[in-house]
């Protein structure tokens, strides 16, 4: 039985953030009205630049001649060689050892064994969850890993009660975390067609682009991770405000999410909660 189950006396973990972190949730989180009215919006820019793509006869745009990214951690790194094209094939179902292993016997993780994760690890976790689309390929997630003892100690003050312990023996605990300013790439990622004023001309639509797209890409590592065999445990019981102050603030980068990945320790886990059946939460029109 784990022990946050058999212990009603302790505080809560699930999603209990602290008071200060409320209202920084609340506005990454809540959608406001004038933001319901972008996705179309994004729709018919992301159809145009398809558009622009399929009937530009010139596909030689000047892509070197784009404006250089301004900030500077990922714009400083030195492109990775794309591996070659994958030849197109018809997909085929994952068999059930995988389907198991990724959705029906994967469980949440609150306690680990001692087994490491080692930097290679996190590099392919990172290499699988790339791949995921994102609206206009914007790629607006950042992710720091904080696997240190004094790096832990700069998390601690920042985390709920609930999340404490586990969080502390983690063998590393990710900070899901999202670029404002991901338009500043797009010159590189979206070379096709000039994305970055859709963003700088409507803020509304960039703070949408980036918190939407940087979780969906929060959710690829989580799969990405499970495929290569960690077990996680996400949260976001912690105070977002302390996490961008202590770790993001030179950056500009804001805090989505935390990840616990490691070899989870089954003996931990919570009873498996039950889920909706289709018929309650799906329409086919
Ligand atoms: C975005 C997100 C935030 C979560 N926050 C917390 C948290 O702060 N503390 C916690 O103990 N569990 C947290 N959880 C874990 C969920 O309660 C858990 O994934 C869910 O109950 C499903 O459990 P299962 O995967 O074992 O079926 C979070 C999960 C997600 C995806």
């Amino acid at each position: 039985m784990p022990s946050d189950v058999s212990k009603p006396s302790e505080p809560k973990p699930e999603d209990a953030k602290p008071a200060e972190a409320a209202p920084v949730a609340t506005t990454t989180e809540t959608a406001p009205a004038t933001a319901e009215a972008t996705p179309a919006e994004a729709t018919s820019v992301e159809a145009t630049a398809v558009e622009a793509t399929a009937v530009e006869a010139t596909p030689a745009q000047p892509v070197a001649e784009a404006p250089a990214p301004v900030a500077a951690p990922v714009a400083a790194a030195v492109p990775e060689p794309e591996p070659a094209p994958i030849p197109p094939r018809q997909g085929s179902p994952l068999n059930d050892a995988a389907l198991d292993q990724l959705f029906r016997s994967a469980r949440t993780q609150y306690g680990w064994t001692g087994a490491a994760v080692s930097d290679d690890d996190l590099r392919s976790i990172f290499d699988l969850m790339k791949w995921g689309p994102t609206s206009a390929n914007s790629s607006p997630a950042r992710f720091l890993f904080i696997r240190t003892q004094s790096a832990k100690d700069r998390l601690r003050p920042a985390l709920s009660s609930g999340n404490l312990q586990k969080t502390m023996l983690a063998p590393v605990t990710v900070i899901v975390a999202y670029d404002p300013k991901f338009y500043d790439y797009l010159p590189r990622l979206f070379p096709h067609t000039d994305a970055k004023p859709w963003f700088t001309s409507n803020p509304e639509l960039a703070q949408e682009t980036a918190f939407r797209n940087g979780t969906l890409q929060g959710a690829y590592f989580l799969m990405a991770a499970r495929a290569l065999g960690f077990g996680v445990g996400p949260m976001s019981g912690f105070d977002n405000a302390k996490v961008d102050a202590e770790f993001l603030s030179d950056r500009g980068w804001k805090s989505n999410f935390l990840v616990n990945i490691g070899h989870g320790d089954q003996n931990e886990e919570k009873p498996r909660g039950p889920r909706f059946w289709f018929d309650e939460t799906c329409l086919i029109l």
